[in-house]
C-alpha cells in the first residue's frame, strides 16, 4: 500500500478521530470536546464547542513561538515596480492596529466588513484585522462592476467597507473609489463608514464624515487583542456565481477552516514553516483567500503576493523571475496563466534565464488543466505538475496529489485522488454510483469535511436546494466526470449554467439577464464557447424584438458594453450575435448544449425534441459570419 492509501484508509476508519488529531495543529482558547454535531445546519457543524481566533493562529502564535522575524508576506508588484517583505511581527503590528481602529469605529464580533481591494498587502492585513475582531469579511474581486458590488453590500449589510483608491491593470488604472461610491448609491443598505487606502496612481475623493484614510487609521489605531470566537462563527463570506443573477454568499467558519487549511499545507503541498509558497491568484477568489492569505500564515509559511499578470508585466518570464527572486518552493496557479506563458514562450527560453532550482512542484486549479499544457509545464520546468480540483464552496482541494504521502505518477487530465475527508462518487440521475470509469455527476458523500461551507449567508434553504436536494446523502458539486478504477477523479465540466473563463467562475444565466434587459432584445442565450487561452469565453446569441431593424455590429457593441457595466470586465463578454430564432425543445427549453457544439464546430446530433431543426442551420450561418 502506498502512503496515500494508508492515510486515506486511516481517515476512513475513524473520520472524527482523524480530524480531532488535525485539530491539534491549531491553537484553541477552548479545545473542542466534540468533533462534529450532525444536528446543526444543513449537514452538521465541525468542532461545535471549540473556541479560537483565526488571526491569532495566523500571526500572534508564530511571534509568540519566537518566529517574529520570519517573513510572512512578500509583496512583488511588477505593476508598480515594488517589492516589500513583511515579517510575522510586522504583519501582527499592522493588523492589530488596524483592528484597533476598526473597533474604535464600532466594528465588533459578527459585523460584516466588505473589502474591495487589489493585490496589495493591505488586503491581507484588512482580512486578518477583521478576523482578529471576529468580524466577518467579504472580499469583492476588483474586476466586478458597481452593480455587483452593490448586490454584495445589499446582501451582507456591512458596517464598513475597506477599499483601495485604485487597482492596476496593464495599460490602465482602475479607479475603485467611483465604483464604490456608485455601489453605495445603488444599495439600499449603506455602510456606516469606509476606510480608503490611497494609492498614488489614482487618489480617491473622500466623502467627509464617511470616508477615512487607511494609513491614518492604522497609524492611530490602538493594537487590539484577538477576540475569542466560536469555531462555528463565520470568518468570511465569499460571493460566487450561482445559476441565477443573485450570487451565493459562501460562508466559511473559523474552526473547521483553520484545521483543514493548516492540515492541507503539509499534506497536499508538503510545506513547512519558512518555506516560500506562491499562489498566483487574487485575494478576490477562494484560491487567494485560502492559499495567499490563510493557509500559509496558519502554517508559518512565507506567502508571495503578486500584483501582475503572467504575460505583459513585463513579459512571459515574470513568473520565473518571481520564483527565482524569492526562492519559491511551490507555485500554484491557474492553467490559463500557463497557456498565456506557453503561447508567448513556447520553448521556455525565458524560463531558462532564471534559477528555478528551488522550485519543487507546480500545482494547478481553477479549471481542468488540458493535458498538453500540463505536459509542456512538466517538461519545461522539470518538476511535478499537480492538477487539483476544488470549488469556492469547499475552500480546499477535494482531490489532489499529496506531497506528504508521495506524489502519484503523472496522469495529465486527472484532478488526482480524494483528499482524506472527502468521499467522491460519480452518480447517475437516480443517485446510484455508476461503474468505475463511467461519467456521472460528481458528488461528495456527507458530511463534508471541515473547511467546507456549512451554509450560505442568510440562505440556509438555498444551500439545501442547491447542493443537498439532488442526491440523498450527497453534496452535489455540479461538476461531471469519472472516478476510475484506481480512484483518480477526472473532472470534465459543469452540469449547470456556470462557465469557467480564465479560471473565473461565471454564470451564463446572469449574463442572459443582462442581455435580456436591452430594450431591443426579445430573447437570448449565453454559452461558453471554447477558447484556446481562457478555456471558455462567453458567447451571446440574441433575437431582436419584432420590427427592430438595426445593424448587428451596433447592437453587439451595446450588449458588450452593458455586460461590462453591469457585471464588470471580469465577465470577459466580447461577442454577441443576432440570430433570427433560438433552437428550443418543443417544451420551450433553449438547446444551449447544441448551440455550444455549433460554436465549437463539434459534431452534434439534431436533438429529437427540437421544434424546428432548420434553426440549427441558421445558428451555424450566424456564427460563421
Ligand atoms: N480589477 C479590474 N479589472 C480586472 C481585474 C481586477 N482585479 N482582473 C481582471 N480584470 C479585467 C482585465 O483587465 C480584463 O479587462 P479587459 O477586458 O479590458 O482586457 C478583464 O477583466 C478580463 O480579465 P481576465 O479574463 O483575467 O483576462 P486578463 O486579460 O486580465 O488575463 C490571462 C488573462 C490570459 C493573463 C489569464 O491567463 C490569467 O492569468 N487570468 C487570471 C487567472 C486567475 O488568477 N484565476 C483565478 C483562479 S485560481
Ligand atoms: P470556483 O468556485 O470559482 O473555484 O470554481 C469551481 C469550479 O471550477 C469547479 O466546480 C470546477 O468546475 C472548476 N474547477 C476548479 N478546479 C478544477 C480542476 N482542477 N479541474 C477541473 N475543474 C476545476
Amino acid at each position: 500500500m502506498s502512503g496515500y492509501d494508508d492515510a486515506y484508509a486511516e481517515w476512513r476508519r475513524d473520520p472524527l478521530g482523524w480530524w480531532m488529531e488535525a485539530a491539534r495543529g491549531i491553537a484553541w482558547t477552548r479545545f473542542p470536546g466534540t468533533a462534529f454535531d450532525p444536528g446543526q445546519g444543513p449537514f452538521g457543524r465541525w468542532f461545535p464547542d471549540g473556541r479560537l481566533n483565526t488571526c491569532h493562529n495566523a500571526l500572534d502564535r508564530h511571534v509568540e513561538a519566537g518566529r517574529g522575524d520570519a517573513v510572512a508576506l512578500i509583496w512583488d508588484s511588477p505593476m508598480t515596480g515594488q517589492v516589500q517583505r513583511f515579517t510575522y511581527a510586522e504583519m501582527l503590528e499592522r493588523t492589530a492596529k488596524l483592528a484597533g481602529a476598526l473597533a474604535a469605529r464600532g466594528v465588533s464580533r459578527g459585523d460584516r466588513v466588505i473589502l474591495y481591494m487589489p493585490m496589495v498587502p493591505e488586503a491581507a492585513i484588512a482580512m486578518l484585522a477583521c478576523a482578529r475582531l471576529g468580524a466577518i469579511h467579504s472580499v469583492v474581486f476588483g474586476g466586478f462592476a458597481a452593480a455587483e458590488l452593490a448586490a454584495r453590500i445589499e446582501d451582507a449589510t456591512p458596517k464598513a467597507v475597506i477599499a483601495a483608491s485604485c487597482g492596476l491593470e496593464p495599460g490602465r488604472v482602475v479607479a475603485y473609489k467611483p465604483l464604490l461610491d456608485a455601489a453605495i448609491g445603488l444599495s439600499p443598505h449603506k455602510p456606516e463608514f469606509c476606510v480608503i487606502l490611497q494609492r498614488e496612481q489614482a487618489r480617491a475623493e473622500m466623502v467627509e464624515g464617511r470616508d477615512f484614510d487607511f494609513a491614518a487609521e492604522e497609524a492611530s489605531g490602538q493594537p487590539h487583542a484577538p477576540v475569542e470566537v466560536a469555531a462555528t462563527d463565520p470568518l468570511y463570506i465569499l460571493y460566487t456565481s450561482g445559476t441565477t443573477g443573485k450570487p451565493k454568499g459562501i460562508v466559511r467558519d473559523n474552526g473547521g477552516h483553520a484545521v483543514a487549511l493548516h492540515r492541507s499545507i503539509s499534506m497536499i503541498y508538503g510545506l513547512k514553516p519558512g518555506d516560500v509558497f506562491w499562489t498566483a491568484s487574487d485575494v478576490g477568489w477562494v484560491v487567494g483567500h485560502s492559499y495567499i492569505v490563510y493557509a500559509p500564515l496558519l502554517a508559518g509559511v512565507t506567502s508571495v503576493m503578486f500584483e501582475g499578470k503572467p504575460v505583459g508585466t513585463p513579459d512571459a518570464g515574470t513568473f520565473w523571475r518571481v520564483c527565482a527572486d524569492h526562492g519559491v518552493k511551490l507555485l500554484f496557479t491557474a492553467p490559463t496563466a500557463l497557456r498565456a506563458i506557453k503561447k508567448e514562450d513556447p520553448e521556455g527560453a525565458m524560463m531558462k534565464r532564471h534559477d528555478l532550482s528551488r522550485l519543487e512542484a507546480l500545482f494547478l486549479a481553477g479549471e481542468r488543466c488540458d493535458p498538453p499544457t500540463a505536459i509542456w509545464a512538466a517538461e519545461k520546468l522539470g518538476v511535478p505538475v499537480v492538477d487539483h480540483w476544488w470549488q469556492t464552496e469547499t475552500g480546499w482541494p477535494i482531490t489532489a496529489g499529496f506531497r506528504e504521502y508521495g506524489l502519484f505518477a503523472p496522469r495529465p487530465g486527472s484532478g488526482g485522488r480524494p483528499s482524506p475527508g472527502y468521499d467522491v462518487a460519480a452518480l447517475d440521475v437516480q443517485g446510484n454510483e455508476v461503474p468505475r470509469g463511467q461519467q456521472g455527476a460528481l458528488a461528495l458523500r456527507l458530511p463534508l469535511p471541515p473547511g467546507c461551507a456549512p451554509t450560505l449567508w442568510n440562505a440556509e434553504e438555498r444551500y439545501r436546494q442547491a447542493y443537498l436536494s439532488t442526491f440523498p446523502h450527497f453534496y452535489d458539486t455540479s461538476d461531471a466526470g469519472t472516478v476510475d478504477e484506481e480512484g483518480f477523479v477526472w473532472v470534465m465540466g459543469r452540469t449547470d449554467d456556470i462557465i469557467n473563463v480564465a479560471g473565473h467562475r461565471l454564470s451564463t444565466g446572469q449574463m442572459e439577464e443582462v442581455l435580456a434587459s436591452h430594450p431591443d432584445v426579445a430573447e437570448c442565450a449565453v454559452v461558453g464557447a471554447a477558447d484556446a487561452l481562457k478555456g471558455q469565453a462567453p458567447l451571446g446569441l440574441v433575437v431582436l424584438k419584432a420590427g427592430v431593424q438595426r445593424e448587428e455590429a451596433e447592437v453587439a457593441r451595446e450588449l458588450v458594453a452593458l455586460v461590462r457595466e453591469r457585471i464588470g470586465p471580469v465577465a470577459a463578454f466580447k461577442e454577441a450575435r443576432v440570430v433570427p430564432r433560438l433552437p428550443k425543445t418543443r417544451s420551450g427549453k433553449i438547446l444551449r448544449a447544441t448551440i455550444r457544439k455549433i460554436a465549437d464546430r463539434e459534431d452534434y446530433v439534431v436533438p429529437p425534441t427540437i421544434d424546428d431543426p432548420v434553426i440549427l442551420d441558421e445558428i451555424s450561418e450566424a456564427l460563421s459570419r
